[in-house]
Parts: structure tokens; C-alpha cells; sequence
């Protein structure tokens, strides 16, 4: 790929090749590189796992990374995103992960073919793509397949970009997809993808339960801040009462920060049936899929480096 940021244009078997790879780099797979390639990640959004995941994959895979902090940069003179990737380009990095609050911030530089690959690590209340594919990989590695299963997504849908880039792969593989969200936080568009119930229902019925995290940082509307934590908690969390309804083979996920006491109760956080620290390892080797595909897509391995999964994505069942 010349740049990595939508799950839009994803087919299962897409889907399949990167879950499969990405368990190979988690067997220890390794790839070889042309030249030194310079990775670079642009966060202009706070970010814990999806920085230091991307840093640990460039890493891994023998890249050199250069630092970048938005608050000291440039940009803090009033230096454009564009102008910003044009000047690491022009510096000579190779690849620039990028996170920004802007909705799809990443249109006007793809336009034209670059030297510089895009990855992107969350736009907005877009697409969060990297997120999406290591939640995919913690759901196949749990169940082995994803068409049948049911998997609920609670919370604040209106608002995430995880929900979004969930719901639309996730629909793809056969999913049955239930929702659950208050109404100021939930969309009409969102009834093409699954079914909205209650949440007592949701936790009953999934294999999967998706906790989305409530985020303050993007609550700017008056209305919307309706909820006190007990409030919240109370009417779509996961409460200990809840959970004592969920199929034994059910699994906990939640794309982190967690607010412990208001999407779910901060024990259940690392009980046997959350995955939510096994997404965040899982994260690394996606994301370190997500860069051997940019990486191919821009000559940068060696012939016969690509790392090799042993059988064809389109002969197996999802
Ligand atoms: N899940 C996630 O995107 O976490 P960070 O904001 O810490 O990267």
C-alpha cells in the first residue's frame, strides 16, 4: 500500500492476510529492509497505546525513529499539517504516522503519489484503523472465525472512531452487531450496521462486548454532558451485576483509556474474560503489519523479505 488510512476499502480476505501476518510477527517473523528506512510519528492528539505501540513496531522491524513532539514544533507557530509532512518528506522520512483531530485530515495528502507513506493513528471521530484491525486479530485469535458471532458495541458510538471502523469491517465478516448508546451519542446511520437494544440485552446475547470509552475531551455541547459517572455506569456500563449475565465464553474488550467505574467496573478490568491488555499486545504486531504493507507498497524490503503465511487468505473461512 502507498498509505494505510481507512478500513473502508478492506475486504475479508484484506482482513484475513493481515490478522494471519500479524500472528506470524507475533510467532517472531522478521523482514530485511533495503536501506535504513526513518519512520516518524506526528501525534497532535495525546495518545499512550497507539504511540508507543507504532514506536515498539517501527522498532521491531529495524526502522530508525525520529522524534517529533507537536508541542514544541513548529506547528506551535502556526505551521499547517500539510506543510509539516512536507518539511519530514523533504527531511527524508520515510514514513509518517500521524493522529490529528481533524475528520479525515489525511484527504489532502494522499491527492498525489509522495515519497512519504501516510499510516493513520486515529482522525477525529473517523476511522481508527489500526485499533480496528488489532481488535479483529484479538477477536479471530479468541474464536478462530467471525462470521456468526454476535459482537455488542456500547457506549459513546456518536463520538468514536473506533465504533466506526468497527462496525463498517466488522458488517463485512458477518457479524451480527448489536449497540447500545444513549441518545444524544448515537447516530440513525449506525442502524444500517447492527441493531440497537438495551444494554442488559446486548451483555446477555454477545460473544464479544466492545466498551467504548466516554471522552470528555470531545463533550464540547452542554447536552451532551447529561451523566454523572454513577449515572453512566448504572444505565451503560458494565456493571458486576451485568457481567454475572455474560456467556462464560464471552470476552471483554475496550479500546483504552478505560475509566474505571463508568464503562466498566475497574475489577472486571483484568478479570479472566477481559482481552483488553492482550489488544494492546496485539496492537504491535498489527501495527507492524500495517508497516510491512507500506513498506512493500514503497520498495523499501528486500525481494522475498515479505514475510510468508503459509497459505492463501482467500482459501480460508471467516
Ligand atoms: N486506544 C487508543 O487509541 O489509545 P491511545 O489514545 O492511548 O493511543
Amino acid at each position: 500500500k502507498q498509505n494505510f488510512v481507512t478500513v473502508a476499502d478492506l475486504t475479508p480476505d484484506d482482513v484475513m492476510d493481515i490478522v494471519l501476518r500479524s500472528q506470524a510477527f507475533k510467532r517472531g517473523a522478521q523482514i530485511q529492509l533495503k536501506r535504513p528506512v526513518y519512520a516518524i510519528n506526528l501525534f497532535f492528539e495525546n495518545s499512550t497505546r497507539t504511540h508507543t505501540s507504532f514506536e515498539m513496531a517501527e522498532e521491531k522491524l529495524g526502522l530508525h525513529v525520529l522524534s517529533f513532539d507537536a508541542k514544541t514544533s513548529s506547528v506551535s507557530k502556526g505551521e499547517s499539517l500539510h506543510d509539516t509532512v512536507k518539511t519530514v518528506e523533504s527531511i527524508g522520512a520515510d514514513i509518517a504516522v500521524i493522529r490529528h483531530s481533524k475528520d479525515a485530515y489525511y484527504e489532502d495528502l494522499i491527492q498525489q503519489p509522495r515519497k512519504i507513506a501516510i499510516a493513520n493513528a486515529g482522525d477525529g471521530a473517523g476511522q481508527h484503523p489500526s485499533q480496528c484491525l488489532l481488535d479483529m486479530m484479538t477477536i479471530y485469535e479468541e474464536f478462530g472465525h467471525f462470521r456468526g458471532l454476535t459482537v455488542g458495541i456500547a457506549g459513546d458510538l456518536a463520538h468514536s472512531r473506533v465504533a466506526r471502523s468497527n462496525m463498517m469491517l466488522l458488517k463485512k465478516l458477518g457479524v451480527n452487531l448489536l449497540f447500545c448508546a444513549p441518545d444524544q451519542w448515537y447516530d440513525a446511520e449506525f442502524d444500517s450496521y447492527g441493531t440497537r437494544v438495551e444494554m442488559d440485552e446486548l451483555v446477555q446475547k454477545v460473544d464479544v462486548l466492545m466498551l467504548l470509552r466516554v471522552q470528555h475531551e470531545r463533550l464540547t455541547d452542554q447536552s451532551n454532558q447529561t451523566f454523572s459517572k454513577e449515572t453512566y455506569h448504572q444505565q451503560y456500563g458494565l456493571t458486576h451485576e451485568r457481567a454475572k449475565t455474560l456467556k462464560p465464553t464471552a470476552i471483554i474488550m475496550h479500546p483504552a483509556p478505560v475509566n474505571r467505574g463508568v464503562e466498566i467496573a475497574s475489577d472486571l478490568v483484568e478479570c479472566s474474560q477481559s482481552r483488553i491488555f492482550e489488544q494492546m499486545t496485539n496492537g504491535v504486531y498489527t501495527r507492524m503489519t500495517i508497516l510491512e504493507s507500506l513498506l512493500a507498497g514503497h520498495n523499501l524490503l528486500m525481494p522475498q523479505s515479505s514475510i510468508k503465511i503459509g497459505v492463501k487468505t482467500n482459501a480460508i473461512s471467516y
